[in-house]
């Protein structure tokens, strides 16, 4: 729903294959932002989709010094997701930030303490929380038709090509990606799951490379885990996984279980009674996110996608990496 006053006026830092995708959604006509500006370390890459839209292409600091900016969304990859973060917080700009929201914790706390003294919005995309089918879990375990939660299962099999690693210098390098299937991938899945579930307690995990070359980090993990009130869980992921085949998880109580598969909720069990109202109808899951990130912009809200949840994902994951390396199980930061 269209709030009052001006539509939201956003710069798309970063006109890569997702910047790019946000420069359309900004410019569709169906939310209350609006395209204004981009920015990209490639200039032609920056004037081809300004031309697109309409819109400037400016170097990053004239950008950032514009008045007429409101918002930017930061779509560079993840290893530099503080430095232009932080600069863009520091020159007074909300940020919807794509993920992760940094490839170590270290690096994600300086953008918390940008967004702190900034006193801006910051979100961090994580579009599938948006999702009906989420949205109902979530709300399920909240109002206790799954009993006490006991355990959950986490599967994102998926495969991603030689050609895909090798079709940017960023991708599967510690410095620029921060991790392989589990950090760039997967992170979705475990932000849903530290959503869902609660805090992580502890981690003890595997990992290797075992289908691509010339990558740096791992294209498989399986991890096991003990969230904060007992809960445990089993967590793989992969893109050495050949093809197509549904990223699943299922949650269970002692009063109920759920199980989404393909982004369908396929099984709702609950001793509780009747199942509560679910509408699968679909949704446009990153157009859901901007109108979540607008309203909180434009309300002085809480975006559903909060950096402190964000960095409790990274540090989710890099206690699994430190648990892979050392062969023992690792306490999240
Ligand atoms: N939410 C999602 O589902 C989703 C999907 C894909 C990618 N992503 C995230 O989006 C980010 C970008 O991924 P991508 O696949 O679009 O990468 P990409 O390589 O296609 O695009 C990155 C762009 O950033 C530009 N860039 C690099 N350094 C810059 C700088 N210092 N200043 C300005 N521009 C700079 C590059 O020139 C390039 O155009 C990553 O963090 C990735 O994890 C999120």
């Amino acid at each position: 729903m269209p709030l009052s006053g001006n539509p939201l006026r956003v710069a798309v830092i970063g006109a890569g294959i997702i910047g790019r995708a946000h420069a359309q959604r900004l410019s569709s006509g169906t939310s209350d932002a609006v395209l204004v500006a981009v920015a990209d370390a490639h200039a032609e890459t920056a004037r081809a989709e300004a031309a697109r839209w309409g819109v400037t292409a400016d170097p990053l600091d004239v950008l950032l010094a514009r008045d007429d900016i409101d918002a930017v969304i930061v779509a560079v990859p993840s290893g530099l997701h503080a430095q232009l973060t932080v600069a863009a917080l520091d020159a007074g700009k909300h940020v919807l930030l794509e993920k992760p929201i940094e490839v170590t914790v270290e690096a994600a706390d300086k953008i918390l303490d940008a967004e702190k003294r900034s006193g801006k919005v910051l979100s961090v995309a994580s579009q599938r929380r948006f999702a009906a089918e989420n949205q109902f879990v979530f709300r399920a375990i909240r109002d206790g038709h799954l009993g006490k939660v006991t355990s959950a299962t986490v599967e994102v099999p998926l495969w991603r090509s030689q050609e895909y690693y090798d079709s940017g210098s960023w991708r599967g390098t510690w410095a620029l990606d921060g991790g392989g299937a589990l950090m760039n991938q997967g992170v979705h899945l475990v932000d849903l799951a530290l959503w869902l579930l609660g805090e992580v307690d502890e981690v003890y995990a595997h990992a290797g490379l075992l289908a691509h070359e010339r990558i740096e980090v791992e294209d498989t993990v399986t991890i096991t885990a003990r969230l904060r009130d007992g809960v445990l869980l089993t967590f793989l992921a992969t893109t050495a996984a050949y093809d197509g085949v549904p990223i699943r998880y299922a949650v269970f109580g002692n009063g109920g279980c759920v199980v989404v598969e393909d982004e369908r909720l396929t099984r709702f069990d609950s001793s509780s009674g009747p199942a509560p109202a679910f509408d699968g109808a679909p949704v446009d899951q990153p157009m859901a996110q901007l109108d979540d990130f607008v309203t909180a912009v434009k309300t002085g809200g809480r975006p559903l996608v909060t950096s402190a949840q964000a960095r409790a994902a990274v540090a989710f994951i890099e206690a699994v990496y430190r648990s892979a390396r050392t062969g023992t199980p690792v306490r999240p930061r």
